[in-house]
């Protein structure tokens, strides 16, 4: 009701009186009264003045689920939304709510993290009010060996879903970074549940940096507002995030993997790059040549020999 309530807020033009409203909503005066102090509580600005009636003077800077999913044009992705206020991980929450049989699409999203986690065992700094964390549950029909199209299919979704919302260009570092010059805005974590080759669900978590100043950056790291000077609308990004996640994962189940490895390249700061990867069997140097059909990376070593990785760590040298 509340999402009903600020769409039909949003669309009045001044301020509505507590009748039309009541008329209009099909509901009590007094219903409206106590809808108007929950939105307040929930961080909306509402004016309401004597014989005039009411009108949303300005929308918070919370992640709120039925904001979140007004407007998203989606059949899969945020069919469900979860917004906690602090977690450890969404990783968790997620993971559990797959394992509970969770819709397809489910996203949970949290305000802050205690425990963000990153790849290779690392932390995701998570402050408060300024990012996008979340994960989503996927349930594709997948074998495990595939799993990799999944990352690099939410890599490009979330590079497209920043262009489609800045003026920033964001490249793709091998495997799932996204970065601007050089600089980390986002990052990508896969985790999955399989029994024997077949994938039961996937978690797939993403970390956005968007209104962090510098002193809550990790060093290396940016975010939208450092590296594009102005604050940006949370929820705007999300659901341009969720609409470009759902449009790419239906490439990908329709077999159109090659559309996202095209985009991915077209995106990338890693190929015809000279780099160091680093994985459990050491350390080595080339040039990042190409991507296989499974997501890995093909890298020439100076004695000409191509090396396959399906995992590592990449530094870009000059
Ligand atoms: C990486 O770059 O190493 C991946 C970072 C992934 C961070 C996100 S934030 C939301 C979700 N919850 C986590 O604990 N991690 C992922």
């Amino acid at each position: 009701m509340q999402e009903r309530i600020i769409q039909f807020l949003k669309e009045s033009d001044g301020y509505i009186s507590g009748e039309e409203m009541s008329q209009r909503l099909n509901m009590s005066r007094a219903a409206i009264w106590k809808h108007m102090q929950e939105l307040r509580a929930d961080g909306y600005e509402i004016a309401a003045v004597p014989h005039l009636g009411y009108q949303l003077v300005t929308c918070p800077d919370k992640l709120i689920s039925y904001e979140i999913q007004s407007g998203l044009n989606t059949k899969i992705m945020g069919k469900k939304v979860i917004v906690i206020d602090t977690v450890t991980s969404t990783m968790d929450e997620a993971f559990r709510l797959g394992m509970e049989g969770c819709l397809e699409g489910t996203v949970v999203c949290a305000e802050a993290q205690s425990k963000g986690r990153g790849r290779l065992g690392r932390a995701w700094t998570s402050p408060k009010f300024k990012g996008l964390y979340f994960s989503f549950v996927l349930r594709p029909n997948l074998p495990l060996s595939r799993l990799a199209q999944l990352t690099l299919m939410s890599a490009v979704a979330l590079a497209e879903a920043i262009e489609s919302v800045s003026e920033l260009k964001p490249l793709i570092k091998w495997p799932n970074d996204i970065l601007l010059e050089e600089h980390k805005l986002a990052g990508i974590l896969t985790e999955l549940r399989a029994e024997s080759d077949q994938v039961q669900f996937v978690v797939v978590g993403i970390g956005l940096n968007v209104n962090s100043s510098l002193h809550q950056l990790t060093p290396g790291a940016s975010s939208l507002k450092v590296a594009a000077g102005q604050s940006f609308n949370r929820t705007n990004v999300f659901q341009a995030i969720l609409q470009s996640l759902e449009k790419w994962y239906l490439r990908l189940l329709q077999g159109e993997f090659f559309q996202v490895m095209d985009e991915w390249k077209s995106r990338s700061a890693t190929l015809k790059r000279r780099i160091r990867i680093t994985d459990a069997t050491g350390i080595i140097e080339g040039q990042a040549v190409d991507l296989d059909e499974d997501g890995a990376l093909l890298i020439r070593r100076d004695n000409g020999l191509i090396v396959k990785k399906s995992a590592g760590d990449v530094f870009i040298l000059r």
